[in-house]
């Protein structure tokens, strides 16, 4: 079979209006701006307004990739949305922003990969590309985890952020930049080292569950943490070894969890940091939504122009535990 080479036509993102700093965060749990700062490097995050849904940032940020790749909604053959925080558990999200956006020749689904899973949805998205199954694909990564966040809970609530961002995928020849070259999904089952337990088959949603705080995110930082480190080093790793190894890469655009988490790996990489892209200090860890929340802001500061020829690596790992990467050429 021929497959068509994709890329990258668009990039798109939202950010809710409302900030939410460390030094808001003192006056609600027993924390400082200083421990955090120190432990991970984040400072603010945004939270989502009352009304706001998931599907109302994801809609914004894919109406702006949209207008970035000059593709229109009726063009759009799948929307692929990667959350952990859907408007609600069915129908579909990718649905209501189907209607929203006019996408009217699109199908789509909503994607649980929890931080992992945007870049496990452009995996799959850029898959109907190749196989010319699809000519426009939009992939999405939303999260309103302040929507399922303990707010007693100090060791949680000053990681988590809400935002949204999008990527439409084209054929290469279209998107005229950022071809798609590999990817890589993976688990190492661990199932509650981050886990939302309440409101599934498991412990479906009664007044126990609620009182038990079961439907709150819940972490075991630790354990997340050394996971992260190491899976995160032997990604980047095997991202480029086949593709002409660090010498190649122009930068690495990970989910952005801790500031500390990619300090670490850099220097197992023996790679300079400055070749990691960080914003972890304005909008904590946005789960799936980091990623693209990230590549539009490169985009729009123009920091991918220089690495024009280079390798992009974007790497995630999260809840599963689940871990992965794909990898283009800017
Ligand atoms: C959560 C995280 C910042 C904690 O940092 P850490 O250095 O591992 O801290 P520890 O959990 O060892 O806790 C150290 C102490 O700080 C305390 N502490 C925890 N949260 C605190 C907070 N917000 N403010 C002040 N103190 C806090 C702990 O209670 C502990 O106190 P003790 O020593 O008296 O028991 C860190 O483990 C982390 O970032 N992990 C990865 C989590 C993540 O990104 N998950 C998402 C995956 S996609």
């Amino acid at each position: 079979m021929n497959l068509v080479p994709a890329g990258i036509a668009g990039f798109g993102s939202c950010l809710p209006e409302r900030r939410l700093t460390n030094f808001d965060l003192e006056k609600i749990v027993d924390t400082t701006d200083e421990w955090i700062q120190q432990r991970t490097g984040i400072r603010e995050r945004r939270i989502a307004a009352d009304g706001e849904f998931s599907s109302d940032l994801a809609t914004r940020a894919a109406r702006m990739a949209l207008e970035d790749a000059g593709v229109a909604p009726d063009e759009i053959d799948l929307v692929v949305l990667a959350t952990a925080t859907p408007d609600q558990q069915f129908p579909a999200t990718a649905v209501q922003v189907i209607e929203s956006l006019g996408c009217t020749r699109a199908g789509g689904w909503d994607l649980s990969a929890a931080c992992s899973g945007f870049v496990f949805g452009v995996q799959a998205g850029a898959q109907y590309v190749r196989a010319g199954t699809a000519r426009a694909v939009l992939v999405i990564g939303v999260e309103t985890l302040s929507r399922i966040m303990d707010y007693t809970d100090r060791t949680t609530c000053i990681l988590f952020g809400d935002g949204a961002g999008a990527v439409v995928l084209t054929p290469h020849e279209r998107s005229g930049g950022f071809e798609y070259l590999d990817g890589f999904l993976g688990s190492a089952p661990d199932h509650d080292a981050i886990i939302r337990p309440g409101g599934g088959s498991r412990k479906p949603a009664s007044h126990a569950t609620v009182d038990n705080g079961d439907h709150f995110l819940k972490m075991d930082g630790r354990r997340t943490f050394k996971f992260a480190v190491r899976t995160f080093a032997d990604l980047v790793e095997r991202s480029v070894a086949e593709h002409g190894g660090f010498d190649q890469l122009g930068v690495v655009v990970p989910h952005q969890m801790n500031q500390r988490i990619i300090e670490a790996a850099a220097e197992r990489l023996g790679l300079p940091i400055e070749r990691f892209f960080s914003n972890v200090h304005k909008y904590g860890n946005t789960s799936a939504a980091s990623i693209p929340i990230a590549m539009r802001e490169m985009r729009e500061d123009g920091l991918f122009t220089p690495l024009a020829g280079k390798l992009a690596c974007m790497v995630a790992f999260g809840s599963g535990l689940s871990f992965g990467y794909f990898l283009v050429r800017v």
